[in-house]
């Protein structure tokens, strides 16, 4: 598939109206010939994968670079259920330029040369982050104009060096605070908030057909932080700034995906942007229960379904596929379980709920 174009959707799912009787008696030969063909590729017609290419989205995976590299049994269920991909930590500034100057791209080239072979596209992640940055970088003391020159530099690198491979960039993480202001960082203290639309500008220049992103976390319900995101969305694209979507992170606790996530998504759909949702992950308080891995099941298809359901949804990415590799049991203390495979590759109910949540005829 291009890399800088969605998925085209397969043909396969053809809706078969009634025929009057008389015509489909004179077509019983005719239908006994064609009904082989009419019958879906098994495979294609029940992975993850094969429902968001019908549909002409993305479902992804984040994927760790240890993973990748040693344990088949990951890469089989990525290939076969995922058609796109996003970096958990290889496209970071900490891992792609450690000590100033050295680049480390070894990782992330590992990733896109991967997706580029099993026919999934990349969610470049992430560009201007509080987070991860390389120590050089934190404690250098430097200048606003040294900074914006580090920042420009940067993004031309990064961007320039996967150009035309990456089809979205978030290339804004996680800049507000829960009550709607701008985070304190690095960007943000020395830089102001205009550092947003140059990043933005930038990146576009790098690479003018890559999707660029503003991505967080708690903007899912409408809420303070997600009405501030709303609103430097809105005058971004009424300066001319090129934003073009924005990732909803959904991380989120069993039985708490927010009501109004759904009608939040198309707010900004409505602006005339993407959406998708970036991260989706759905803990559950350790040891999982059977009905709560019911309810995260549950919880699966309605996360997918709100972004689905709105104009403009992009797709769906799950923060990394099997339990045995996630990041919630070492960040959320006593939560766990959180993916639609469990440590053993085994699928959950979980797995069912997202495949029906991207299935639209489930
Ligand atoms: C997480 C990774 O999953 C961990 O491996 C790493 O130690 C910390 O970062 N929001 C984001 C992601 O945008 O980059 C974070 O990924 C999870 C929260």
């Amino acid at each position: 598939m291009p890399h800088t174009s969605r998925p085209r959707p397969h043909r396969r799912r053809r809706v078969l109206r009634p025929l009057p009787l008389a015509v489909a008696g004179a077509l019983i030969a005719t239908v006994a010939v064609t009904l082989p063909q009419l019958t879906p590729d098994a495979s294609a017609a029940t992975t993850l994968r094969g429902f968001a290419d019908a549909r002409g989205v993305r479902v992804g995976a984040a994927v760790g670079d240890t993973p990748l590299t040693s344990d088949s049994s990951y890469t089989t269920v990525l290939d076969r259920e995922f058609n796109s991909v996003t970096a958990e930590n290889a496209m970071k500034w900490d891992a792609l330029e450690p000590s100033r100057g050295s680049y480390n791209w070894a990782a992330a080239d590992r990733l896109v040369n991967h997706a580029a072979s099993h026919d999934q596209g990349v969610r470049g992640h992430t560009l201007v982050w509080y987070s991860q940055l390389p120590s050089w970088l934190k404690n250098g003391n430097f200048s606003a104009s040294q900074l914006n020159t580090i920042l420009k530099n940067h993004i031309d690198t990064t961007v320039g060096r996967y150009k035309g491979r990456i089809y979205a960039w978030d290339v804004i993480n996680e800049t507000f605070d829960e009550d709607g202001s701008m985070r304190s960082s690095l960007w943000q203290d020395k830089l102001g908030t205009g550092y947003i639309a140059n990043a933005l500008r930038w990146a576009h220049a790098a690479d003018p057909a890559a999707k660029l992103y503003i991505n967080d976390y708690n903007i899912e319900a409408d809420n303070a932080k997600s009405d501030a995101l709303y609103a430097l969305a809105k005058q971004l694209l009424a300066q001319g700034v090129p934003l073009h979507g924005i990732g909803f992170q959904s991380h989120f606790v069993v039985g708490q995906v927010p009501s109004s996530m759904k009608a939040n998504l198309k707010r900004f759909s409505d602006l005339g942007l993407e959406v998708s949702v970036t991260e989706l992950d759905i803990r559950i308080p350790l040891p999982a229960s059977t009905a709560e891995l019911a309810q995260q099941s549950t919880d699966y298809k309605t996360a997918s379904e709100n972004c689905l359901g709105v104009p403009r949804c992009a797709g769906v990415t799950v923060w990394g596929l099997t339990d045995k590799y996630s990041w919630v049991p070492g960040t959320f203390s006593g939560y766990g379980a959180a993916l639609p495979y469990n440590e053993s590759y085994a699928a959950k109910p979980a797995y069912t709920g997202l495949s029906n949540g991207l299935n639209p005829n489930a």
